[in-house]
């Protein structure tokens, strides 16, 4: 794509919808799209297909477009694999961005991610091995970035210990509570890392409860999730969005101009951990 993406469009949970949401998203505006070869979760080809509608439509091309995926281990899966179980970890790795590509259309995605380390403490050297077979494919061409999700700040660490390269993308659930993810984000600012925030506005209903945040999304015409997106961007996140709502897709884009004053971002982001 010819810019770095302001908002990732989320493609979890919607099933048969899948194709029409996606096309509805980048119909809207959304020129980043997530999502993953984990058919437990997420429907990848339906992606596919949305995209194929979209460019059939003349509504964008895939150059324009910011398409990211990821490699799930087979705890994380159901039986429909996107890759052989009996093969190595890095074998399957290639396996799943293979299938990735003909699911999306395209013969590179632009950032493939590991969707989480195999154990939930540490970085193990399974996971060092699985991320040497996705420099591979990113050497290759197959992807242009790398990232990691659902990670902490000791696998963090311990990731740069065991690798002479460092992730572009963290993507990781942004919990209100724990500073919005502060460690682990100002681990990547230090390091030029993009953390992406994911359930925003699922794992922080307080927030969007909070009586000083609705009075001042009043104030400012716009809605508690639109805050919330806005201050996301204004502390150097890139937020993911998994709206179903055409009007919260128009939302969720236009908080990316809202200008929150910095006193008030400080505040939001000491609100509540
Ligand atoms: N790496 C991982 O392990 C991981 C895990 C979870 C998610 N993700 C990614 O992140 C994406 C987003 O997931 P998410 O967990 O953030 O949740 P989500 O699926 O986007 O759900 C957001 C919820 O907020 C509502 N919403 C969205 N915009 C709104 C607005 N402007 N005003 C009011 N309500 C609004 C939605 O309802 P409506 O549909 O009615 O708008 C929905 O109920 C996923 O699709 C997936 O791509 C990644």
């Amino acid at each position: 794509m010819s810019s770095a993406p302001t908002f990732l469009y989320g493609t979890a949970w919607k099933e048969d919808r899948t194709a029409a949401l996606t096309e509805l998203a980048l119909r809207t505006g959304f020129r980043a799209i997530d999502t993953a070869n984990q058919r437990r979760h997420y429907f990848e080809s339906g992606v596919g297909e949305g995209l194929a509608v979209a460019y059939r439509a003349g509504i964008v091309t895939r150059a324009h477009l910011f398409l990211q995926t990821k490699f799930t281990y087979p705890r994380g899966q159901d039986h429909r694999l996107p890759y052989d179980p009996a093969a190595r970890p890095a074998v399957q790795v290639a396996q799943s961005l293979a299938s990735s590509l003909e699911h999306l259309g395209t013969d590179y995605v632009d950032s493939f991610v590991l969707h989480g380390p195999s154990s939930a403490y540490d970085w193990t050297d399974g996971d060092s091995e699985v991320w040497e077979a996705m420099r591979k494919e990113r050497d290759a061409g197959r992807t242009h970035l790398l990232g990691v999700s659902n990670v902490s700040l000791q696998q963090l660490e311990q990731m740069e210990s065991a690798s002479s390269e460092l992730t572009a993308f963290v993507q990781n659930r942004c919990f209100a509570r724990l500073g919005w993810d502060r460690e682990v984000r100002s681990y990547c600012n230090e390091r030029k890392i993009t953390y992406q925030g994911f359930s925003l506005l699922t794992a922080n209903p307080k927030v969007l409860q909070h009586p000083p945040l609705i009075a001042l999304a009043t104030q400012m015409n716009a809605t508690p999730a639109q805050i919330v997106f806005s201050f996301a961007r204004a502390v150097g996140m890139l937020p993911l969005t998994g709206t179903t709502n055409a009007d919260h897709m128009k939302q969720d884009l236009a908080s990316l101009d809202l200008e929150l004053p910095p006193e008030l971002v400080r505040a939001i982001e000491h609100m509540a951990g």
